[in-house]
């Protein structure tokens, strides 16, 4: 029976519909594209105006000219969904010689009404904004640019500052990325329940938002024949003087606005370490935090700014500039790492002697080392809002030897200091915060692209980069970035070592997107290029193997799955499961020996875990071992790659899914039956995702009932996402990243694969990949949905059309293959249930 149903997903947005005239997604405008640098804009849909940030009632907006002034200084732009790239407005009138305006950003409404927006983010570079507010001094009629990238925001204020008015019109952004509605995607998803379809869409659209094109997000420094000049920015740290004490940093600076900014004794984790910000007497924005940030004065701080975010700085201490120093002259600043202090001239007048007192509690080893207040690298990045030229940059040791010298009129300093415009496409954690690539995140991000964009070549390019910087030899030898910046360069990477290695698991993950990658495209030929690499971090991860447990466990070791715990359930089974589908790819690769190497290492680990770990009191497995013994506690990640790897029975699977109510808080699930319950206990999407994916293999595999399955699936899709859906004030039409601390999309691929059922499954009898149309319908049907829709990316283009329709016991279905050759699906629905 032919289904009639839509070809496009316009019902898709109907449940985001709210309040008057939100009626479309932020529609982009495509002009001409220049180099590779997208000319797509992002404007508001709707807009109001009011004395403060206003959610209700906003008025359609199309380009509409909207005057502020001292009865109306704040006009309130709402994207409809998240959106990225440069902001610009132009000002067609404005009254007074001088008006200031600040722009405001957030992803959820509420940051609007925080002074700093939903930031700032000063933990690392990121290639934009640290900051989530923007001053401007407008002077004539015209359109402003700004010069960095805003990664995430659905909600933008214009404040008018200045007793003047002003108007506006053609607000918006230039596109950093191209992002584009859920309906016009390669991949979609349309079902009988409309909350699952924006749940889909949350995975689609984060994806396209954090996923650059190569050489897409510019540098932040701006280099001329006068040094760099650096606009106020989280500082950039040169890779080269992690190693280096005791000594002199001396610069040239010339302040154009606000002030200059600089580290000494800063640490290869984002830079951590002492930073100074030297103002000027001139003119300060309306906007400036005269406490925080007075003008002509040194203000010193150690940690990551002068500001507290998430993560704290020592107070700051101020010192009044003992001469005023003024905008657009130069100065040579030194800065002397004594015993005492650090000692910081100006054009040979002693400025300040800051003490290390009270900086000496915020050293801390896990972003540096323990030597860090005399020990470490020299940086740039003046403070929010300001701007400075940088030049002739000398580093000279305690003895006279002239450590480091350069003029800073070179493009080549970017990637030593972090700050590189992107040589590859990469996929970010997230597109607002932290912006650096996590390869763990990536396993989730990896098979949401091949559902929703069809951007298998972002997948490609993340494996590439990933290798790029691994280290072949030495005491890493294997091991790849889990935590790179994307304004790096792989020779640098052995100073981000070990600090920047934090999370051991994620090398297990990006040995498990490998394999997803064969999974979903068959490309053997692909990741011949990468082989021998591939085996060198197998042999890396086999090193934390403990010889007396057959577990991942070594004290140099930090395992994310396991809360950090060693000889534990999650780590050795993702391991486990990694090893599985490696030795596919080994298979495909006729290199049969390491195959049966890794079914072997694999069926160990399984026993390992099954004989130590499997905890009958509990019903599940324990999370670790404690002492040796098998602790009282589970945790979600020990169920759901314990069933992923298989090495779960039947029983055990049914026994541990049961097992998770104990996990479960308010509205979704723990990470550990250990984790206490409280306003802050965080309940994460990037590790239910994984919790998702395998109850369908519970199911598919092992035999588990649905009887089991669907109550715990129904707390997922049904309460717990449905959260970043159903709230306007939190909406963002992409997955938080506010709330916690890493991106999870699962159900954009998990909705795909079992619940339309498209998806790709290993023939046991080949040993190849193919595609299936295999919708789990008994589920389907518990989880109360009648009919789907949906089309699905193929690799080399094309893609599939497939749906289904359960009435009275009776199923429907067609699936289609557009615009590919030789694509087979196996069509595997029953007519019946
Ligand atoms: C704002 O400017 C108007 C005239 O343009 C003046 O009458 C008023 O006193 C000013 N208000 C403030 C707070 O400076
Ligand atoms: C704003 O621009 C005017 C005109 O150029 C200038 O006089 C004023 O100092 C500027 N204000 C700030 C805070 O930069
Ligand atoms: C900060 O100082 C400047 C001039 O020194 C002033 O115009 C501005 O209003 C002050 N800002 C605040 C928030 O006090
Ligand atoms: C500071 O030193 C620079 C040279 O580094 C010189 O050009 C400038 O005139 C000096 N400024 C003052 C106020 O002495
Ligand atoms: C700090 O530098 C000044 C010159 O600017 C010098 O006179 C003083 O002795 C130095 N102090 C220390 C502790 O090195
Ligand atoms: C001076 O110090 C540097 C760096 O610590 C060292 O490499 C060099 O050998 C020293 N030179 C002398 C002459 O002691
Ligand atoms: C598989 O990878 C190889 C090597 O990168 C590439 O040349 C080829 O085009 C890829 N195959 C497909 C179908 O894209
Ligand atoms: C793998 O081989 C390639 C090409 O021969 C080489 O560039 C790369 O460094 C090798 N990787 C390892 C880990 O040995
Ligand atoms: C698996 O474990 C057995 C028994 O401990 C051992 O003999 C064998 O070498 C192990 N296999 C691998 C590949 O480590
Ligand atoms: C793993 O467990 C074994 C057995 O209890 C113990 O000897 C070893 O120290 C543990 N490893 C770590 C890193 O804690
Ligand atoms: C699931 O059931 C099928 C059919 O009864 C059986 O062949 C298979 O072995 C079972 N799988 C597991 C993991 O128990
Ligand atoms: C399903 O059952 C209902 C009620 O018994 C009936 O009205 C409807 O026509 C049936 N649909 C089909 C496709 O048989």
């Amino acid at each position: 029976m032919m289904l009639n149903l839509p070809r496009s997903y316009a019902k898709l947005w109907a449940i985001f519909v709210w309040g008057l005239g939100i009626i479309s997604l932020a529609n982009p405008i495509t002009k001409p594209k220049v180099g590779s640098r997208s000319q797509t804009s992002y404007t508001p849909v709707a807009f109001g105006l009011g004395t403060a940030p206003v959610i209700d009632s906003l008025q359609p907006y199309s380009g509409t000219s909207v005057t502020l002034d001292s009865s109306t200084p704040v006009l309130t732009l709402d994207y409809a969904a998240d959106v990225a790239g440069f902001p610009y407005f132009e000002v067609t009138s404005l009254t007074g010689s001088a008006t200031q305006i600040e722009l405001k950003y957030s992803e959820q409404f509420n940051g609007l009404n925080l002074d700093s927006g939903d930031g700032p983010w000063l933990y690392t570079n990121g290639l934009s904004n640290s900051f989530r507010t923007e001053t401007f001094n407008i002077t004539i009629p015209g359109t402003t640019e700004s010069f960095f990238i805003q990664g995430a925001q659905r909600w933008q204020t214009v404040e008018l500052l200045s007793n003047t008015s002003i108007t506006i019109s053609n607000i918006g952004f230039r596109a950093s990325v191209e992002i584009n509605p859920p309906d016009t995607l390669v991949g979609g998803f349309c079902a009988s329940n409309d909350v699952y379809d924006g749940l889909w869409s949350l995975g689609a659209r984060a994806v396209q938002a954090s996923c650059v094109e190569a050489d897409s997000q510019p540098s932040t420094w701006e280099i001329s024949g006068d040094g760099a000049l650096i606009r106020g920015q989280y500082p950039g740290t040169s890779a080269l003087g992690m190693k280096y004490g005791d000594y002199t940093m001396s610069f040239s600076t010339k302040i154009t606005r606000g002030g200059t900014g600089w580290r000494v004794a800063a640490g290869p984790n984002a830079g951590y370490g002492a930073y100074f910000v030297l103002t000027s007497n001139g003119p300060q924005y309306l906007s400036t935090d005269n406490a925080t940030v007075p003008s002509d004065s040194l203000i010193a701080t150690y940690g990551f700014s002068i500001v507290n975010f998430y993560l704290s700085s020592a107070p700051p201490l101020y010192y009044a500039n003992p001469f005023p120093i003024l905008d657009d002259e130069w100065y040579r600043v030194s800065t002397t790492i004594t015993p005492s202090g650090y000692n910081i001239s100006v054009n040979d007048t002693q400025f300040a002697l800051v003490p290390y007192t009270t900086f000496l509690p915020y050293v801390n080893a896990g972003f540096g080392g323990s030597e860090l207040i005399t020990t470490g690298s020299w940086g740039f990045g003046p403070f929010q809002d300001q701007v400075a030229y940088v030049k002739d940059v000398e580093v000279i040791g305690q003895n006279g030897t002239m450590l480091y010298t350069n003029s800073f009129t070179s493009t080549d300093i970017l990637a030593e200091y972090l700050v590189a415009s992107n040589a590859y496409a990469v996929c970010l954690d997230g597109a607002k915060r932290d912006r650096e690539v996590w390869i763990g995140d990536f396993a989730h991000t990896a098979k949401e692209l091949a559902v929703s964009t069809g951007r298998y070549d972002f997948i490609e390019s993340m494996i590439e980069f990933t290798f790029a910087g691994q280290f072949t030899s030495g005491p890493a030898a294997g091991i790849v970035p889990m935590q790179d910046s994307m304004g790096s360069a792989p020779e640098y990477q052995s100073v981000y070592y070990p600090s920047q290695y934090g999370e051991t698991d994620y090398e297990l993950f990006f040995l498990l997107t490998l394999g997803d990658y064969y999974t979903l495209t068959s490309n053997a030929s692909f990741l011949s290029k990468y082989w021998n690499g591939t085996k060198l971090l197998v042999d890396a991860m086999l090193t934390y193997i403990d010889p007396s447990t057959g577990l991942l466990a070594n004290p140099s070791a930090s395992w994310f799955t396991a809360q950090g715990q060693q000889n534990a359930t999650a780590p050795t089974a993702l391991f486990a499961t990694s090893l599985q589908q490696l030795a596919i790819v080994a298979s495909a690769l006729q290199d049969l020996t390491t195959a049966a190497h890794y079914t072997a290492l694999s069926a160990n680990l399984s026993t390992a875990i099954n004989t130590q770990l499997w905890n009958p009191t509990l019903g599940a497995y324990s999370t670790a071992l404690a002492n040796g013994v098998r602790e009282g506690y589970t945790s979600v990640l020990a169920a759901a790659f314990t069933i992923r790897a298989g090495i779960a029975n039947s029983s055990q699977a049914t026994s541990a899914v049961q097992a998770l109510d104990a996990l479960f808080y308010l509205i979704g699930y723990k990470d550990s039956s250990a984790v206490g319950n409280s306003a802050t206990t965080q309940l994460s999407p990037n590790v239910q995702g994984f919790l998702l994916e395998s109850l369908f293999l519970a199911y598919t595999q092992l035999n588990v009932t649905a009887e089991v399955v669907v109550p715990v699936l129904h707390n997922l899709l049904d309460v717990y996402w449905p959260q970043m859906l159903n709230q306007n004030e939190y909406f963002t039409g992409a997955s938080w990243e506010y709330f916690v601390s890493s991106v999870g999309s699962a159900p954009t691929y998990v909705l795909t694969n079992y619940i339309l059922g498209v998806r790709r499954e290993l023939d046991g009898d080949t040993g190849e990949y193919g595609w299936v149309f295999d919708p789990v319908l008994e589920i389907a049907e518990g989880l109360g949905l009648t009919w789907v829709y949906g089309n699905v990316p193929l690799y080399g283009g094309g893609w599939i059309e497939a749906s289904w329709a359960i009435e009275n016991g009776t199923v429907t279905s067609s699936m289609d293959v557009n615009d590919a050759e030789g694509v087979k699906v196996d069509v595997r629905i029953p007519s019946h249930l």
